[in-house]
């Protein structure tokens, strides 16, 4: 495969046959527009788009279109975009329009990727042996608290069992948690925490920002003792984490938010899924993504999910796996349905869920590693809740989905 393809879902308007509307996204985004040019000189030809492929489904049509891969500057996600994301989800002539997934010919694919990666992140964790799901949290509230209080959070997690902590999508370097501060906080609890437990706990520092700022704001977190880097990938753009993986070359593991996501992944008809975001996050350096749950707050289908998750981990270029985030609405009741739904190669993380557990984020983190544990063992979490007061209590508040 020398070129690269683009597969998308769309409708067209009623007044348009199937066929001229896949050959309008294709010229849109190639060398054409909306009417003939003076200006096309025949060399420019080989830049055309084309249409491989045009079946029906569903209400609409599935086309798979070939963009030439000389009309890419290789390494440039940005222009990528706008290629195969660009101005097709605009044209009048289609009523919706997805794009569903990309295929990246080699030359294209010119990136670093992760760092660590899951087996690198697993390996500072210890769990490269047992495989289990790792266990995170997310600080909540999710803004609000200060430092202090942030710190004092994060300890009682830490200490209750879970591997992984991070700031919220939505907290950065406001006034009333200064970022410089938080970190200092924050790790010196988890410092305590680790010594001890025995057991490495990674703390994501939320570090979005405009793009002038990501890399210097990068190094002031990394300063001040940044375990783990967090980057709201949609929000800062794939450049932040290149930035990071490729011209920082940060030597710890980013944490990849998706914030805004669902303005694009959620309509089936009209927008990107959420594969394609995913594969340039692999592509430009994330080692852990938030891809969704089975039975969280957030809506989506359950095959697309477990198919983004494949893809992360299945061979791409030689880059490392990242590893999936489940995140959203879990609690410990539904630990069961994610793991057997999503393999045990996956981060599973509860904000309220752990922290609105009835005594607390101590027991909240408990009850959470508990039913982690219970599946590993075999057990529902409803028999092993019979001897673990945490997972319980969890379970009385909850249920089990
Ligand atoms: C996230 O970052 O995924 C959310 O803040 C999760 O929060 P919740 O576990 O309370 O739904």
């Amino acid at each position: 495969m020398s070129d690269l393809f683009s597969y998308y879902y769309f409708r067209p308007r009623s007044d348009t046959k199937p066929e001229d509307a896949a050959i309008a996204i294709a010229e849109e985004e190639t060398t054409g527009t909306w009417t003939d040019l003076k200006t096309r000189k025949d060399y420019v030809k080989a830049l055309d788009g084309s249409v491989e492929e045009l079946h029906a489904e569903g209400d609409g049509y599935v086309a798979k279109i070939r963009y030439p891969a000389e009309i890419f500057e290789p390494g440039n996600i940005p222009q990528y975009l706008s290629v195969f994301a660009g101005n097709l989800f605009g044209l009048g002539r289609l009523d919706a329009v997805r794009l569903l997934d990309i295929d990246i010919p080699e030359k294209l694919a010119c990136f670093e990727g992760p760092l660590f990666g899951m087996k690198g992140v697993r390996r500072l964790i210890g769990t490269d042996k047992s495989g289990r799901p790792h266990v995170g949290t997310i600080i909540k509230p999710k803004v609000g608290l200060t430092p202090k209080d942030t710190a004092e959070v994060a300890y009682n997690a830490a200490v209750g069992g879970v591997d992984f902590i991070k700031d919220d999508e939505t907290l950065t370097d406001q006034a009333f948690c200064p970022m410089d501060e938080r970190i200092e906080a924050v790790m010196g609890k988890i410092d305590r925490a680790q010594g001890e437990t025995g057991r490495k706990i990674l703390y994501a520092v939320n570090i979005s920002d405009r793009a002038d700022r990501i890399v210097e704001r990068a190094e002031r977190a990394l300063e001040h003792g940044a375990n783990t880097l967090m980057v709201d990938v949609i929000t800062c753009g794939y450049s932040a984490l290149q930035a990071l993986s490729e011209e920082m070359k940060i030597n710890v593991p980013v944490h990849v938010h998706r914030t805004m996501h669902g303005a694009m992944t959620r309509m089936p008809e009209h927008g990107i899924a959420m594969r394609p975001l995913a594969r340039l996050v692999r592509l430009s350096g994330g080692d852990q993504l938030h891809t969704g749950t089975i039975s969280g707050k957030m809506g989506h289908s359950p095959e697309e999910l477990k198919r983004d998750n494949e893809i992360l981990k299945e061979d791409y270029f030689g880059l490392k796996p990242v590893f999936p985030v489940a995140s959203g609405g879990l609690h410990p009741g539904k630990v069961h349905a994610e793991i057997s739904g999503l393999g045990c190669d996956i981060v599973l993380q509860a904000g309220g869920g752990i922290h609105g557990h009835p005594d607390g984020t101590e027991s909240g983190a408990r009850a959470m590693r508990q039913a982690v544990d219970a599946y590993m063992e075999g057990l529902t979490a409803q028999e092993y809740a019979k001897d673990h007061t945490e997972l319980r209590k969890a379970l009385e508040k909850w249920g089990v989905r």
